[in-house]
């Protein structure tokens, strides 16, 4: 694991678009795993600086979103599609037809989640997944849970993880109870990982994932069987390890 300090939060959306944006000059038709929440905004920010400085291409890029709410309507504010728009896609130059989410109101979920892992599968598997961590240890929405959950699949949202995003809803009420995310095995199958946590309240995860037992009561613990993961993280989220 490659575990990289940082003083300020702008500095890790510097470094963080850098890289993800490096996957891009590399590899220009890249598969890009991405993620929501506040941590990836200010990545994503220099992702569209370096794509307007005309420095990084988007238009032969593919990408998958991590996870979606359930039985939210895609253009609410609050849904992973609205936010993935305003904060990346309706700024760059990746075609339409390239970007991909599990659909949170799919009549047979089932069935979403095996077409989701296909499509994954046909564009020859994610080649660097961008993720942030919950507070309780979740990745994407893997809760903490008995077992690791492998494929794509519906999840209960947790207590904790509601009332951690109720931040952006106008009250706990309107959080969505399930939400449908992709598995610890879809995760793990990424080439590589880049994991950002900002703030001390991540600070106990991220010394779990570091150096804690591996279970699934943290899901994050997983990323230590995986070879080639990078953490960013300011002083507070590492302030533990
Ligand atoms: C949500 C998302 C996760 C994200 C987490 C942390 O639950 N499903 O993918 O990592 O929130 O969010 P934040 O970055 O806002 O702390």
């Amino acid at each position: 694991m490659n575990v990289l300090t940082f003083d300020t939060e702008e500095q890790i959306g510097i470094a963080a678009g850098y890289y993800m944006c490096g996957q891009v000059l590399q590899k220009p038709d890249s598969v890009l795993g991405l993620a929501t929440g506040s941590t990836p905004l200010k990545p994503y920010a220099h992702m569209i600086k370096l794509y307007q400085d005309g420095a990084v291409d988007f238009s032969k890029v593919t990408t998958f979103n991590l996870d979606e709410y359930c039985n939210l309507d895609v253009k609410d504010k609050n849904s992973y599609h609205s936010f993935m728009y305003e904060n990346l896609f309706d700024h760059i130059n990746i075609p339409d037809e390239n970007i991909n989410f599990l659909n949170g109101n799919a009549e047979d979920m089932d069935a979403e989640c095996k077409a989701y892992e296909e499509r994954i599968k046909k564009c020859g598997g994610i080649d660097i997944q961008l993720l942030g961590i919950g507070s309780n240890g979740h990745i994407a929405f893997n809760e903490p849970a008995d077992s690791f959950q492998r494929w794509s699949h519906v999840v209960a949202l947790k207590e904790s993880t509601i009332k951690d995003n109720s931040r952006f809803f106008n009250s706990i009420e309107e959080v969505p109870t399930h939400a449908v995310t992709m598995g610890i095995g879809s995760i793990m199958q990424a080439k590589r990982i880049l994991i950002i946590a900002i703030g001390e309240n991540k600070a106990k995860a991220i010394k779990q994932l570091i150096d804690g037992n591996v279970t699934p009561q943290c899901p994050a613990s997983v990323l230590q069987f995986h070879k080639d993961v990078t953490l960013m993280l300011d002083k507070g989220a590492a302030s533990l390890i």
